[in-house]
């Protein structure tokens, strides 16, 4: 799959996630396994988006976030519900973006690189799988639009895995 990143001036951010939904639902077609397809959509962001220094996982098991399949540094391996911008938008099952990490009093520091963070909980049948996670180095990175883009990314990857497969937490 070729896979080409855009633009940073936000201008075909809508079409890059409808481009980047269309190659997921490619790479999710008769494959349900949570790790591959997980990972596969960790590189699949991590390529087609500009202005990011990490893009991956975290899934519940064992009643924490632990990280999973990312693109980026290496990063914190367990976040407890309720911590970090990771484990505040799972326990309360909230995208947020954080226009400044420094700014968020409780976010976790895994490369002094990133400056902003958008995170989208990831929910299958009304269970919380875990979330994903992006990070920039530039402030205010992340808007409404990644947002709405990145949730349809979790959507799609929440309905395309059986999480039984992986340990996750309720399944
Ligand atoms: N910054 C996150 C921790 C995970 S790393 O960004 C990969 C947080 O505050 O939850």
């Amino acid at each position: 799959m070729s896979i080409t990143p855009r633009p940073t001036d936000g201008t075909d951010k809508p079409e890059t996630y409808q481009t980047i939904v269309t190659q997921l639902d490619g790479l999710l077609a008769g494959e349900r396994d949570p790790w591959a397809n997980s990972a596969n959509a960790a590189a699949l962001l991590f390529a087609s988006l500009p202005d990011l220094n990490w893009a991956g996982f975290y899934f519940l098991r064992g009643g924490e976030l632990v990280v999973g399949p990312f693109q980026g540094k290496p990063a914190c391996v367990r976040i407890a519900l309720g911590r970090g911008v990771c484990g505040a938008a799972a326990a309360g099952r909230r995208t947020l973006v954080v226009t400044d990490v420094h700014a968020f009093a409780d976010h976790i520091a895994c490369d002094a690189a990133s400056n902003s963070e958008a995170v989208v909980p990831i929910v299958c049948d009304g269970r919380l799988v875990g979330v994903l996670d992006l990070d920039s180095p530039s402030l205010g990175r992340f808007d409404e639009v990644d947002a709405a883009g990145l949730e349809q990314v979790a959507a799609r990857l929440a309905a395309g895995c059986d999480w039984r497969l992986a340990g996750i937490d309720d399944f």
